[in-house]
Formats: structure tokens, C-alpha cells, sequence
């Protein structure tokens, strides 16, 4: 089988690296890739932001298979555009990744299949924002309701900090979503899913802020691990039944079945579960930690997943023990990342037992050097038979790395970290 992979980060380099693990699979071509899927596969020029180009190239490879990373060519409609050429796709329709694209959309389904998430109000006006901020109490909760890339979230004790955050959304012309407070733990997961049937991966967990104890603004995320040893042992099933079944059951319905994964970003409340957000496609970081852990083939999900026969495919088997991922981001990340530095160190670190540097913002510059060329630039995947085993693989191999002003977190899957937030 000859699989094409669309998108630039650690997620397409994890996807790609599980891909040419898999027997069945005899080539994976990626577009755009990055210095490290380059060095792993052939690659091709590509702006993921545009369909009709995804579809040209797709058309032209013709490959079994096309899967599609990010939430951008999703939104954008790439995936309609590559089915209309008869290829098979890994990823949701335009209408369907909707769910991701539109906050307030994703609130009205979850409303019409009963699934449980935070209260919110939809405001167009600042006079709206500030009743529904008044509405809620602190803590606030503000969403700028479009893509965002992970950075369009504010949760504050400071009602002045909500509103500006609420008005500026607002004065580029947005909506932006008011919601109460969850408390508790978070949890995503992701569901693979063929529009009726729902098969879901390992849970895992992110950490979204930018410093160590949960401090600092909200990033596309600084480290995940897998599994979760302090989750109820019914979680699965519960998340399975209680949201991905009825989202999935809601969007047939509507006649916008969603065809790929559905990742779950969820709370664990005091009041029981309830929805954080739907995303269109997997998770990055988590889902290099999941990976990391699957021990059966990737492509015959996937496949049976755009092919609508997920009902008839076998479910993932899983490693025993753990899989910890840390990003290392550039300077300046998430305001305002430095390009153009070098990355030492990347054949010491993926040397190390157990750990694999996976990468993100990288590229080559013109000496052949491998440099950093995004805000997250290079995620290390440690492995072990458990989460402390696993972590210590992952730091021993991020500290052989050399990025001028890089940095990362030092908490990822600390014990006194895992399950809480403050
Ligand atoms: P989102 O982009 O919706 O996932 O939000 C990013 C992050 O903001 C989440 O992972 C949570 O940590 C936090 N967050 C979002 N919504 C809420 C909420 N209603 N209550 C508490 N924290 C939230
Ligand atoms: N891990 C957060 C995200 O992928 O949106």
C-alpha cells in the first residue's frame, strides 16, 4: 500500500514513522513534510492550506491512501477535494471538521446529541461578552471561536483579561464562545471512525501551558503522555458512549458523516465528564505518545476508516507500558518563535534506548545545516515499562539536544503533575 501524508509537524512525522513500521505498507510520500520526515521519506512542496493543490498532488501520486494531519487542509475542504478524485481519505469532509473549525457549531451539535459539556454563550457583541462573563463568575472562560491553533483560549481569574481578550477577538470580526468553568483533570481521546462506528485509541494527556506547573499562556501543547494509570477503569467506554457515539450519530444524521478521528478533549469534573472541545484530526502531542505504544498495523485502520469498514477491522493491540513525549519549542514560543537556529545534538538523543526525536519546525538552511523553522520545533518520545521509565528515557535524550534559547518542560508526567491542574 502506497500512503500519502499531508502536513509538517511531529504528528505527520509520528504517522509517518508508525506508517513505514507497518508490513503492509510500501511507501509513504509526505507533503510538505519537514527536515526530519525528509530525511525519512520523499516529500513534496505543498500549502496544506489549499485544497485544489492537496488534490492535484494526490491526483498525480495516486497513492491507496491519503491522510491528512492538520486542522487546516480539513476545514479547508481538502478532503472533499481528494475523495472527488476517487482516492481514499483518512480525515473528515469540510462540513464534518466543523466541528473543530467552529466552536459555536460544535456547542449546537453537542446539544442535539446530548452530550455533556460546559454551558456557554455565543457572543457577536462586547455587551454580550460582558453579560455572559458577568453570568459565569470567575473563573473566566473566553474562546475566540474560530482556528486558532491551540492559542485562542483564555482562562483567567481576571475579569479585565477576559474582556480584553473577548474584544479583540470580536474586533477582527469574529464570535467568540463564553463558557463556565470545568474543574478537574483533562483527557484526550482519540476515536477513529468511518462515520457509524466509533474505535477508539489509548487515552492520554496534554499539557497546554507553556511553563512548568501548569503557569504561563495556553500553547498548541508541551508534552503528553500515555496511558493514564489514574483514570477510572471505565473511562474508555464511558467517553465512547456518552460523546463519540451520539457526535458521530448526530453528524450522519445531519447528512455530514465525520470519516477520521475525532479526538475528545475532555474534563473529568466533580459532576462527571464533560467535553473541553472536539478536535478534527489527532492530537499533537498525544498522539506521538499513543503511537509510540500501538503494536499492530496503523494502515489497516486507517484504511478501513475511509473505506467505511471499521465495523469488520480489528482493534488496535497496545504495548505494555508507557510512551512520554516533551516539545522542545524555539525561542519566543508561543508569541513570537525565533527561526534560524541551529539543532545540535539530534543523532546523540534518537541514540539513546527506548527515545525517538520526532520533528516539527525544522529545516534546512542553505550550509545543510538542520535548523529551527517553527514554534515547536522537535517533540522527543521516550518509551519505557512504565511512565517514570518512559520520562527518564525522553529527558535523557531532550538533554543531549542543543537549541540556542530553546525551551521545554520539565514536569511532563511528573507524578505530582499528571492527573492535576491548578
Ligand atoms: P480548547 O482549545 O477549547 O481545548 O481550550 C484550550 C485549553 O483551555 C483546554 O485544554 C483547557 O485547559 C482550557 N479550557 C478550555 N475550556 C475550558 C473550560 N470550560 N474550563 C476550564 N478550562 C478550559
Ligand atoms: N493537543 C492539543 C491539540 O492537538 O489541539
Amino acid at each position: 500500500m502506497r500512503i500519502l501524508v499531508i502536513g509538517s509537524g511531529a504528528r505527520e512525522h509520528a504517522l509517518v514513522r508508525a506508517l513505514l513500521a507497518d508490513p503492509s505498507v510500501t511507501q509513504v510520500i509526505a507533503a510538505p513534510g519537514n527536515a526530519g520526515i525528509a530525511a525519512d521519506v520523499p516529500v513534496h512542496p505543498l500549502d496544506v492550506a489549499d485544497p485544489a493543490a492537496a488534490a492535484a498532488l494526490a491526483a498525480a501520486l495516486a497513492p491507496d491512501l491519503v491522510v491528512i494531519g492538520p486542522e487546516v487542509p480539513l476545514v479547508a475542504g481538502a478532503a472533499d477535494a481528494i475523495r472527488a478524485y476517487g482516492i481514499p481519505v483518512f480525515g473528515p469532509s469540510a462540513a464534518a471538521a466543523r466541528l473543530e473549525g467552529s466552536k459555536a457549531f460544535a456547542k449546537e451539535v453537542m446539544a442535539a446529541a446530548g452530550v455533556p459539556t460546559a454551558a456557554a454563550r455565543v457572543c457577536t457583541t462586547d455587551d454580550a461578552l460582558a453579560t455572559a462573563l458577568h453570568e459565569f463568575g470567575a473563573p473566566y472562560v473566553v474562546k475566540d471561536d474560530g482556528l486558532a491553533a491551540g492559542k485562542g483560549v483564555v482562562v483567567t481569574q481576571d475579569v479585565d483579561e477576559a474582556l480584553a481578550h473577548g474584544s479583540h477577538c470580536l474586533a477582527r470580526g469574529g464570535t467568540v464562545v463564553v463558557e463556565e468553568y470545568l474543574d478537574g483533570p483533562e483527557v484526550s481521546l482519540f476515536v477513529l471512525t468511518d462515520g457509524s462506528t466509533a474505535m477508539p485509541l489509548l487515552p492520554a494527556q496534554d499539557f497546554k501551558r507553556a511553563a512548568d506547573g501548569d503557569l504561563g499562556p495556553n500553547t498548541g501543547g508541551m508534552g503528553a503522555y500515555a496511558p493514564l494509570p489514574w483514570a477510572p477503569p471505565d473511562l474508555v467506554e464511558d467517553i465512547v458512549e456518552a460523546v463519540a457515539e451520539p457526535t458521530i450519530h448526530e453528524m450522519a444524521r445531519r447528512g455530514t458523516p465525520f470519516v477520521g478521528v475525532l479526538y475528545c478533549g475532555l474534563a473529568l469534573t466533580s459532576r462527571g465528564l464533560r467535553v473541553v472541545e472536539f478536535n478534527c484530526r489527532f492530537g499533537d502531542p498525544e498522539v506521538q505518545a499513543v503511537l509510540a505504544l500501538l503494536d499492530s498495523p496503523l494502515s489497516a485502520l486507517l484504511l478501513a476508516a475511509a473505506r467505511g469498514e471499521l465495523a469488520t477491522a480489528e482493534a488496535p493491540r497496545w504495548r505494555s507500558g508507557a510512551a512520554v513525549n516533551v516539545v522542545v519549542a524555539a525561542q519566543g514560543y508561543p508569541q513570537a518563535p525565533v527561526a534560524g537556529d541551529p539543532v545540535e545534538g539530534l543523532a546523540p538523543a534518537a541514540a539513546v534506548p527506548g527515545a525517538s526525536v520526532l520533528h516539527a519546525g525544522t529545516a534546512v538552511d542553505g550550509q545543510g545545516r538542520i535548523v529551527t523553522s517553527g514554534g515547536r520545533v522537535l517533540s522527543v518520545v521516550g518509551t519505557g515499562p512504565d511512565l517514570q521509565a518512559a520520562r527518564a528515557v525522553a529527558y535523557e535524550a531532550l538533554d543531549l539536544l542543543q537549541i540556542r534559547g530553546s525551551h521545554h518542560r520539565r514536569d511532563i508526567a511528573d507524578p505530582a503533575r499528571m492527573a492535576g491542574r491548578p
